[in-house]
């Protein structure tokens, strides 16, 4: 996790640093700092607090404009408390520098280098600038080179030295960087969302390779200090944000963003009314010869992966495992000739997914990547790459990127059933029709919203809630009972109904908040049994259903909510989207910043 930033360049680098930083806030809001290296200065001046970059700024306010070069960070606290002296930039003798990452090593050479009383922070940031410096003789790339066959773990670092004004320098592994130059100078970044605003085209710092920032322009050398040159990569997307749109918080307007995320996730895939990826290259023989399917991925990404697993095996009759991409390669996983591995990821940097892929591809499997952030590690990583086209998702807890998730899940699914003949075109039509659909009944939810928002009022006196579901439904509240626990800090578990007679019923008291989610109508009269069971032990029920099943379940209609109605596969959909607007009103309604959950970031790239 954590954002950096660098510039050097004509405009004011403070402003420049302090605005991008806000733009990368979302990889961490621990702490902030940035440092500025005034012209005609002997080093450069470091200024840091705990908190958001708002209180930085209230900080920097009297600080001079006119610097030769500045680096910024915002951290997502691992090593270390939230504080002041664990803030970055570090400084240690003539280096400053900032870091993402986590070296895993910072013990050992805290004893190598005898560092033990002479560092300030409880970091691992500042053991890497305190051995730095040691190493630095003058010559800044020898020293950076030194420095990392010295480290474990994974980084990115943006340096200045003190005896050389005007250069940024920047090395990684794992962690990503990407360089830009602007109109008004060079620009580096942990990702393109601080760049965008400022260039039209940037480029990935390769792992181990060492870029040099200056007013000149940026050189990468490789380890023979050979010059290598930069893969320009197009900014063809928006990475702006655009505002919250007059909502309160990101995830409000993101959350209202879904019908066109999910039509925007459609419309490429459907040529001549029928399902196609030739745009991504992907032969339709792929979809034959694979039959074997894992996939990889974190969290919400990983829920959509459990939706999508049960698509697979009821329309595709293709074997489908999920797994964590956290545990993966701790288990062995089976990939023989033939298996697939769809990895997802909104953000494309997720570290666990990017060692999961790597891991898979060395056992010879494909990768197939589903992502929203183009040109990604993810997306880069990857045999084939299917993009969301969610637009940028701000809030910490995703929505319209998991539902597009979703949404390339069900394409995927019809066509690997298509093409192998599972289905004919007239059903797999008539499925596409129904996917079109969506948009439209998401936006009928979206017109309830006050109903849910009263709904919510269980969970504002409840610090625990059950979920119980069936099939679908239960892959559904997986994900809905994270949004509640991530942004509202309600203690809530999602439990396949069968499941809980084997031992969690035992936590079913009076008045504790149980949402029962009954949408597939085969499965809805061992859903009433399992609710009657939870009610009898005094559970408070919130019911979301449809109208066709609603009659048989005798729950009052002020506690249920009604979904409407489309074909049993695809209910997930709306009865996300009521999920997550649950989750939003009951943290909303509490007073808590929505956007930003305590102890999270929106990119999570650190093991
Ligand atoms: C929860 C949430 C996380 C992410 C997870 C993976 O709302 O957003 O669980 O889904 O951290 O992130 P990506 O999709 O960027 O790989």
């Amino acid at each position: 996790m954590c954002g950096i930033i660098g510039y050097i360049g004509k405009k004011s680098t403070k402003d420049i640093l302090l605005d991008s930083l806000e733009l990368l806030e979302y990889r961490g809001y621990d702490s902030a700092g940035i440092a500025l290296f005034p012209d005609g200065a002997n080093e450069p001046v470091v200024n840091k607090v705990a908190g958001r970059v708002s209180r930085l700024r209230e900080v920097c306010a009297g600080l001079t404009d006119e610097a030769c070069a500045g680096i910024g960070h915002t951290r997502w606290a691992t090593h270390g408390g939230v504080s002041d002296e664990n803030a970055h930039p570090h400084q240690n003798g003539r280096v400053t520098l900032v870091h993402n990452g986590i070296i895993e090593n910072y013990k050992e050479l805290v004893k190598e280098y005898d560092l033990k009383d002479k560092l300030i922070s409880e970091t691992d940031t500042e053991v890497a600038a305190a051995v730095l410096n040691q190493l630095y003789d003058g010559d800044p790339e020898k020293a950076l080179r030194e420095l990392i066959s010295l480290l474990k773990g994974t980084f990115a670092f943006a340096v200045i030295f003190a005896d050389q004004p005007g250069k940024i320098y920047a090395v990684r592994n794992v962690s990503p960087i990407v360089v830009a130059m602007t109109e008004h100078g060079a620009m580096l970044a942990s990702d393109v969302a601080a760049l965008g605003v400022h260039a039209k085209e940037y480029a990935f710092l390769p792992e181990y390779q060492v870029a040099c920032l200056s007013s000149k322009g940026i050189v990468v050398h490789d380890e023979k200090k050979h010059e290598i040159p930069l893969q320009l990569m197009t900014i063809d997307w928006d990475t702006s944000r655009g505002g919250k749109g007059g909502y309160a918080f990101y995830m409000e307007k993101e959350i209202h963003e879904q019908p066109d995320a999910i039509k925007d996730t459609v419309a490429p895939h459907i040529v001549d009314g029928k399902t196609s990826f030739e745009a991504e290259g992907i032969p339709n023989s792929f979809f034959r010869e694979n039959q074997n399917i894992v996939v990889i991925a974190c969290g919400t990404a990983m829920h959509a992966g459990l939706i999508g697993q049960q698509l697979f095996h009821t329309l595709a009759n293709i074997h489908t495992d999920v797994a964590v991409a956290s545990e993966f390669t701790y288990t062995n996983p089976v990939i023989k000739p033939g298996t697939l591995v769809i990895a997802v990821s909104q953000s494309g940097e997720t570290v666990d997914t990017i060692e999961a892929i790597k891991y898979a591809k060395k056992k010879g499997a494909k990768v197939l990547s589903i992502v929203n952030v183009k040109g990604s590690t993810i997306s880069d990583i990857s045999d084939y790459c299917i993009y969301t086209h969610a637009g940028p998702e701000i809030a910490v807890a995703s929505t319209k990127a998991y539902t597009s998730q979703l949404t390339v899940f069900y394409l995927l699914a019809i066509h690997a059933a298509r093409l192998n003949g599972l289905v004919s075109e007239e059903e797999s039509s008539k499925f596409l029709n129904e996917l079109q659909r969506v948009p439209e009944v998401i936006g009928q939810i979206l017109e309830k919203k006050e109903f849910v928002k009263k709904m919510t009022s269980k969970f504002l006196l409840s610090e625990n809630a059950f979920m119980i579901g069936r099939g679908l439904d239960y892959s559904l509240l997986l994900e809905g009972s994270l949004k509640l626990k991530e942004i509202s800090y309600v203690h809530s578990e999602a439990y396949a109904s069968g499941e809980l007679k084997h031992g969690t019923i035992a936590l079913i008291t009076d008045g504790i908040p149980v949402v029962a989610l009954v949408t597939q109508s085969a499965l809805a009269s061992k859903e009433y049994s399992n609710i009657r069971e939870v009610q009898s032990r005094g559970a408070s029920m919130i019911l979301i259903t449809r109208e066709s099943l609603y009659k048989d379940m005798n729950i009052p209609e002020d506690d249920t909510f009604i979904l409407p109605e489309m074909d049993d596969m695809f209910m997930p959909f709306p009865a996300a989207v009521v999920m997550q607007l649950i989750a939003y009103y009951t943290s909303y309604t509490k007073g808590f910043d929505v956007d930003k959950p305590r102890n999270l970031a929106k990119v999570v790239t650190v093991e």
